[in-house]
């Protein structure tokens, strides 16, 4: 095959292959359900046979203890091809379950806050390591520490769409408001195409009356933006992590782990038709 005519067909493979659709879970509030959300959906969508990668952008690695990676298995992680140390091919780890696989973190990550400081356009620095392998997924879902700082704008540079937790309390909605002015900053300055996909009512108790205020004043405000499955309350999500399991496998039966596969349902009905 002459030279041009092999550049052209290998230009179109390439036009026709897909690139995978990125989502950060992003609240800057601590313990609202992130990690916990990550792993359970992360599950349910390589379940459903979408090619899945999990970013643990978190020096806490929750995402990877969640998933059963203990410190030891964790030889290479995202701090390593953040740093230019290793490629993304390098320290993606292949999950036992099907289609999913993992960029571990440990606590390396938080020198990543004051080593990017000094990168060239250090904002856009997981966005370039992830075109690497943005060919080779369905979905990549990142999971942000609690805070709004250089690892959180990175994955929301490298995002198309986020996911926002949020538990019905009453300080929930200040923070959110929050939330919501930093997303429009970093639209309008970094990544003019980022969505807010919807937002994920967490941890939910239908009996207390303050959740339900909050519910209202939530979805009111927002809309058709909050999805209608809200995740309740359950200690069977909250076991999980200490078996290395997500909850919809410890448990599928339980009622956290049927909210969040009707969850997963809603997302890929908005998310990935058409
Ligand atoms: N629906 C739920 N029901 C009961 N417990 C839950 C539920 N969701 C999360 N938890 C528990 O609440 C705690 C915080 O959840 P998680 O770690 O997912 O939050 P996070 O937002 O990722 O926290 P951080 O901000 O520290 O990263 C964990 O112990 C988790 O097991
Ligand atoms: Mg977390």
């Amino acid at each position: 095959m002459k030279q041009f005519e092999f550049n052209q067909k290998y230009k179109t493979m390439k036009e026709n292959r897909k690139r995978a659709k990125v989502f950060s879970v992003v609240n800057q509030k601590g313990g609202v359900g992130k990690t916990t959300t990550i792993v359970n959906l992360a599950t349910t969508f390589a379940m459903t046979k979408k090619r899945v990668l999990v970013i643990d952008f978190d020096p806490q690695g929750n995402a990877s203890t969640g998933f059963g990676i203990f410190q030891a298995q964790r030889q290479k992680t995202i701090y390593d091809a953040i740093s230019g140390e290793a490629t993304m091919k390098e320290i993606i780890i292949p999950h036992k379950i099907a289609n999913l696989n993992i960029a571990t973190s440990t606590v390396d990550l938080s020198a990543c806050e004051v080593e990017l400081a000094s990168f060239d356009k250090r904002e856009y620095r997981l966005r370039q390591i992830l075109s690497e392998v943005i060919y080779d997924y369905d979905c990549v879902l990142i999971d942000c520490p609690p805070s709004l700082g250089l690892l959180t704008i990175n994955a929301l540079v490298a995002s198309d769409s986020i996911l926002i937790p949020m538990q019905c309390e009453f300080f929930s909605l200040e923070g959110l408001s929050h939330l919501l002015t930093t997303l429009d900053l970093i639209k309008e300055n970094l990544n003019h195409d980022l969505k807010i996909s919807g937002i994920i009512l967490t941890m939910h108790d239908r009996r207390n009356k303050l959740t339900e205020q909050v519910e209202v004043d939530v979805r009111s405000f927002l809309q058709e933006k909050v999805f209608k499955t809200a995740v309740p309350r359950n200690v069977r999500l909250s076991e999980a992590p200490s078996h290395g399991m997500p909850g919809v496998i410890y448990d599928p039966r339980s009622q956290g782990a049927q909210a969040y596969m009707k969850l997963a349902k809603e997302i890929l009905d908005r998310e990935f038709q058409g």
